[in-house]
């Protein structure tokens, strides 16, 4: 499960040399590549750690601790596509473009929606990484290896499609290691523009919370979760026009009213 320390001592000098201090890291588990981050970052830096799993990262908090860098760490218990869109609204969307280093290592099937959020929370110049992109080699196997499962077959047709969109991406320069499980570097090149938010194949949905808060339900999330219905992610706090709060990923009770788009306040400038 961890990441391999050969890739691990590779990340802490190229965090170096890019005088890293402020990452992301998507996939956390027991905190190996975590605390291997923390350390490499000066003293101010500081990690957003995702996980699904908070007690995965509490087995491993006190070593973090024990290392004197837990202050550098900022764990944040989620699903990481969500968490990734309620960083994107938080502070008014300032956070955005304001991170050296992104490593994405939870869902494989997931990893073109992390490419999307994370490019737009890295700086221009900071760099994202994937792990496992050459999925045990057999990215460049025939599809029916003897004793390959269903899921194996699955998450390499998966990085197949993401190794070829990512080197027809000109958003980024990237490059793929052959080391570890594979290992895809991607540089962020130039300013993106403003992020559309897709709103077929179901509308996006605004829920009346009090009488002055709307809560808006990004479709994306709802595709995430596969539901549309009660007790939804809520992903971005409005009050009398203005981002109030994310609270994404996490599950809050159901609103109060659920209203169309077209009654309330145009969502698109909110991302
Ligand atoms: C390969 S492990 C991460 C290993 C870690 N980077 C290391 O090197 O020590 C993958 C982690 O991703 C987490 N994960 C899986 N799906 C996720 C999701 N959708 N959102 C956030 N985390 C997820 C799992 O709970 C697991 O802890």
């Amino acid at each position: 499960m961890g990441s391999s320390p050969d890739q691990m001592q590779f990340f802490s000098v190229l965090l170096k040399l890019m005088g890293a201090r402020s990452t992301i890291e998507v996939g956390v588990f027991t905190g190996y590549s975590l605390l291997s981050t923390a350390l490499a970052l000066p003293a101010g830096g500081k990690v957003v750690a995702i996980d699904v799993s908070r007690e995965c990262y509490e087995l491993g908090r006190p070593v973090i601790e024990a290392a004197g860098v837990a202050h550098k760490v900022d764990f944040r218990e989620g699903d990481g596509l969500a968490v990734l869109d309620g960083m994107l609204c938080e502070d008014g969307g300032a956070r955005a473009g304001a991170f050296d280093f992104a490593y994405a290592d939870a869902d494989k099937l997931q990893y073109a929606g992390y490419h999307e959020r994370l490019l737009r929370l890295v700086r221009v110049g900071g760099v994202i990484a994937y792990d496992n992109t050459l999925w045990g080699g057999s990215v460049a196997m025939p599809r029916d290896m003897p004793g390959s499962s269903d899921y194996d077959r699955l998450v390499r047709d998966s990085f197949l499609r993401f190794n070829a969109a990512v080197a027809a991406d000109d958003r980024v320069e990237a490059c793929i290691l052959p080391i570890a499980d594979g290992v895809t570097l991607c540089r962020r090149r130039h300013a993106l523009p403003p992020r559309q938010v897709k709103h077929p194949p179901f509308p996006l949905l605004i829920a009346q919370h009090d009488e002055d808060e709307f809560l808006v339900l990004d479709p994306d999330i709802h595709h995430t979760c596969g539901i549309i219905g009660i007790r939804p992610y809520i992903v971005c706090g409005m009050s009398r026009g203005q981002p109030t709060r994310a609270v994404c990923g996490r599950i809050v009770e159901l609103p109060t009213r659920v209203v169309t788009a077209a009654s309330c306040h145009t969502p698109n400038k909110y991302y």
